[in-house]
C-alpha cells in the first residue's frame, strides 16, 4: 500500500512520525505492507521549492493509495502574499485530488470525560457525532475574490457559491454516513439570510427522498453552534458547507476535551483519500516533544478504514489508543489528575506497543 506522507510544518513532522510508527506496528502484526514516501507541502515547501504545493507533490499523491498529512503554516510564512501562504498548499491538494467530503468524527473517549469542557450532567449524555464538511467549494474557493481599492478605500470580497451538484454529492455523503450510524442527519445553513443556503436546504431535502430511513433536520448555523455546547448528544451527523464546517468542527472537537484528539478523512468520488488531524501546526509547541499525536494516529486508523478497506486494522489502532489512555498516559493538552504526563514520542510508542 503506497502512502504519500506530507509532514508539513510546526508539529507536523513529530505527530506524523508517531502515526507512521503505529502503522508499522500494524504492519508487523498483520503482515500488511506499507510503502511510505515523503513529499513537501506548506511552509517547508515554500522554503525548499518556492511554492506551498509543488507539482511533484500532487503527482506523488495521485499515484498513491492514500495520503497522510501533518499540518501546515506558521508565523514565519504569515506575511507572504496569499498565493504563497502554506494554507494554499492544503487547499490546493484538497482541490487537486477532488476531496469534496471531509469527515470529522467527534467522540468523547470515556477515559477523557473529566477533560471535557462541558458540565458533568451534559457530558453524562455523551458526545458521538460526525461533522460532514463540504471541502472544495463555498466561500473558500468562490470567485470573484480579492482585495482592491474602491472610491478611495480598500474592500475585500469573497463569494459564497454552491452549485446544486456540489450540494447533492455532499448531502449524499451526509445521508450515507447517518444511515450507517444513528440515522439522524442535521443540515446546517443560514437560509434565513443567504440565497446560497436556501438552495442548499432545497437540494438536501430533495436528496432526503432517497433516504427515508434517515431523520433529517435543519438548523441555522448560529443555533447549531449554540446547540453543540448546550447538548451535543442531540447530534448524530451534521452536514454543512466549507466555512460553517470549519468552524463547527473546531467547536465539536474542543468540547470533547482537546482539539488534539480529532482525526479527519477527506474523500473524493474516487482516487486516494487524505487523512489529517483537524488541529493546526501549533508552531509554539514545535520541536519540543509536547504535541499530542493521537489525532494523527486516529487519522491513520481512518485511512485504513476508508482508503484501504481494512476495518479490523483500523479498530486495532483505535483500541490501542483507548488502551493507552486507560493506562493513564496523557500529553499536556489532555492531562488529568492521577495520570502520567508524557511527550509526543512516548505517547506514540505506547500506542504502537499496544497495537
Ligand atoms: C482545517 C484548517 C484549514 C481550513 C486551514 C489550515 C486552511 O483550519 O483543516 O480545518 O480552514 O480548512
Ligand atoms: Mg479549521
Amino acid at each position: 500500500m503506497k502512502i504519500t506522507v506530507l509532514p508539513g510544518d510546526g508539529i507536523g513532522p513529530e505527530i506524523v512520525e508517531q502515526a507512521l510508527a503505529v502503522l508499522e506496528a500494524v504492519g508487523r502484526r498483520t503482515g500488511l505492507d506499507f510503502e511510505f514516501s515523503e513529499a513537501l507541502i506548506g511552509g517547508v515547501a515554500v522554503d525548499a521549492a518556492g511554492t506551498p504545493l509543488p507539482e511533484a507533490t500532487v503527482e506523488a499523491c495521485r499515484a498513491s493509495d492514500a495520503v497522510l498529512l501533518g499540518a501546515v503554516g506558521g508565523p514565519k510564512w504569515d506575511d507572504l502574499e496569499p498565493a504563497l501562504r502554506p494554507e494554499k498548499g492544503l487547499l490546493g491538494i484538497r482541490k487537486a485530488l477532488g476531496l469534496f467530503a471531509n469527515l470529522r468524527p467527534a467522540a468523547l473517549f470515556p477515559q477523557l470525560r473529566s477533560a471535557c469542557l462541558l458540565r458533568p450532567d451534559i457530558v453524562a449524555r455523551g458526545v458521538d457525532l460526525v461533522v460532514v464538511r463540504e471541502l472544495t467549494g463555498g466561500v473558500y474557493f468562490g470567485e470573484p475574490r480579492g482585495m482592491e481599492e474602491r472610491d478611495g478605500e480598500r474592500v475585500g470580497f469573497n463569494n459564497m457559491i454552491y452549485r446544486e451538484s456540489e450540494v447533492r454529492r455532499i448531502a449524499r455523503v451526509g445521508f450515507e454516513t447517518a444511515a450507517r450510524r444513528a440515522k439522524r442527519l442535521c443540515s446546517v445553513d443560514k437560509a434565513n439570510v443567504l440565497e446560497v443556503s436556501r438552495l442548499w436546504r432545497k437540494v438536501v431535502e430533495e436528496v432526503a427522498a432517497d433516504y427515508p430511513e434517515v431523520e433529517l433536520s435543519h438548523l441555522y448555523v448560529d443555533n447549531a453552534a449554540m446547540q453543540l455546547v448546550r447538548d451535543p448528544s442531540q447530534f448524530d451527523v451534521l452536514v454543512t458547507g466549507n466555512l460553517f464546517g470549519d468552524i463547527l468542527s473546531d467547536e465539536a472537537a474542543v468540547i470533547t476535551g482537546s482539539i488534539g484528539m480529532l482525526p479527519s478523512a477527506s474523500l473524493g468520488e474516487s482516487g486516494p483519500g487524505l487523512y489529517e488531524p483537524i488541529h493546526g501546526s501549533a508552531p509554539r509547541k514545535a520541536g519540543q516533544d509536547r504535541a499530542n499525536p493521537l489525532a494523527t494516529i486516529l487519522s491513520a486508523a481512518m485511512m485504513l478504514r476508508y482508503s484501504l478497506g481494512r476495518e479490523q486494522e483500523a479498530r486495532m489502532i483505535e483500541d490501542a489508543v483507548e488502551r493507552t489512555l486507560e493506562q493513564g498516559l496523557r500529553t499536556g493538552d489532555i492531562m488529568q489528575d492521577g495520570c502520567r504526563l508524557v511527550g509526543c514520542r512516548e505517547m506514540g510508542r505506547a500506542v504502537a506497543g499496544n497495537v
